[in-house]
């Protein structure tokens, strides 16, 4: 099969807004749209990062906008239209103002149970370790293009970060993990909001233990009980927590965000996409050729952190045996060097199942880092652009992003975005 080699940077070249003259299709002059004007977006305070600023360009970009950087790099400046000053109130990760009318975002942000900025609506349910930033996420399902109605694909779909995101934006998400906890958790943040009242209505009788969690069968309502109980046995394994008080007090903090949930979505009109979650392992996709519109992952960094024994006490809880979950986990195979070639073999299988499914011309984004090993830097990340374009990626951007304190054994990460080539007909 030959693949056209993409030389030139291709990625985003919509057509540009602007308020210049230009020439309709018959070739006469014609005036700019009364409507054209420039207007100023105001970046969110949390906007802290080079990274996220760099982003920030590029989601106007898509947009096809031009972008100027003011105010001591707080501020932009852009020409558009009224049409699309609306687009970007709906859709932008990290403006809180565009042209002095507050964006969806931040009202989305504002429904927040946690102190932590970034764990709004249910994103908090279960701490999972090593989870994608919301607001990056919402950033790259529009710099990737995905529309509303179309899908996207997350392979390695953890705790659910990309499905929520894309639910918000009215984007499909498909999202597969081989960890039956992830897909647990990631269901019951994007599928409790349609049992909020089935939810409630059971409440008191779990709170007061009449009614067990084993006993309410299979489903949405089960499923937002389970991961209310795996919250507990983890504050109890981690943070020393009584479980049954630990238990109780999620159930309500839980059922508030589902609250939130519901008001935002009455009062931003939000239209949600439809999500697909299955427990799967990436190196065999069930998905045909050519079929997806946009795919946003982080799979396992090499060996940097072992995903079966960060949940162990949860694996535990839903009744697995630990040795035999092993095997199917990428990263956690083998024992010293061998467990770096497992990994990689394990991988390039992956990715070469995310370029198959994927429609040419579209893109994909990868997040990975690189992991020192006995003092010495493994480059993932370099391996990653390497195979990639060997079975025909084209990279089109890569963006640095330092890390701090998460683990001792990262600094840097990278945002690899990738557009799988067109085929030469
Ligand atoms: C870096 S985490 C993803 C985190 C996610 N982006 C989030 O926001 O929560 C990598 C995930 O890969 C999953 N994983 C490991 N081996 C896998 C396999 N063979 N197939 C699918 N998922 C796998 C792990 O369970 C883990 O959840």
């Amino acid at each position: 099969m030959k693949y056209k080699t993409v030389k030139e940077k291709v990625f985003h070249k919509p057509k540009k807004q602007s308020i210049a003259v230009k020439e309709n299709i018959s070739g006469i002059t014609v005036l700019p749209s009364v409507k054209s004007k420039t207007i100023e977006l105001q970046l969110f305070n949390n906007v802290q990062f080079i990274y996220e600023l760099h982003l920030a360009k590029m989601e106007l970009e898509s947009f096809g906008l031009d972008v100027k950087i003011t105010n001591g790099l707080r501020k932009v400046l852009s020409a558009c239209d009224y049409e699309m000053v609306e687009t970007l109130q709906h859709h932008t990760a990290y403006f809180e103002k565009i042209n002095g009318e507050i964006s969806d975002y931040f009202y989305i942000q504002q429904k927040n149970q946690t102190r932590s900025v970034n764990q709004y609506l249910t994103h908090w349910f279960y701490p999972y370790k090593g989870k994608f930033h919301p607001q990056m996420i919402r950033a790259l399902l529009n710099i990737l293009q995905i529309k509303q109605g179309e899908t996207v694909l997350d392979p390695f779909i953890g705790s659910g970060t990309t499905a929520l995101e894309s639910m918000l934006l009215g984007i499909n998400c498909i999202g597969y993990d081989i960890s039956s906890v992830c897909v647990l958790v990631s269901k019951s943040k994007t599928e409790s909001i349609n049992v909020v009242d089935e939810i409630i209505a059971l409440r008191d009788s779990v709170l007061f233990g009449e009614k067990k969690v084993e006993k309410l069968g299979v489903g949405k309502v089960r499923n937002f009980y389970k991961v209310a109980e795996l919250i507990a046995h983890s504050d109890a394994a981690r943070r020393r927590k009584n479980f049954q008080s630990a238990f109780n007090e999620n159930i309500v903090k839980m059922i508030n965000s589902l609250k939130d949930f519901q008001e935002i979505k009455e009062k931003l009109n939000l239209q949600f996409g439809e999500i697909t979650l299955e427990k799967k392992d990436s190196r065999h996709l069930p998905l045909e050729d050519n079929n997806i519109d946009g795919i946003i992952t982080s799979p396992p960094y090499s060996i940097a952190l072992n995903y079966v024994e960060n949940d162990a006490h949860s694996l535990e809880a839903l009744g697995y045996d630990l040795k035999k979950v092993k095997e199917d986990f990428i990263g956690v195979r083998g024992n010293g060097y061998e467990k770096f070639e497992l990994y990689e073999k394990d991988m390039q299988k992956a990715y070469s199942e995310m370029h198959r499914v994927l429609k040419p011309g579209k893109y994909c984004a990868i997040v990975i880092g690189n992991v020192t090993y006995q003092g010495g830097e493994v480059n993932t990340t370099q391996n990653v652009i390497e195979y990639c374009q060997s079975i025909g990626f084209t990279l089109v951007e890569n963006i640095e992003k330092i890390i701090y304190g998460l683990y001792n054994i990262m600094q840097k990460e990278h945002i690899l975005i990738f557009q799988k080539n067109r085929e030469i007909k």
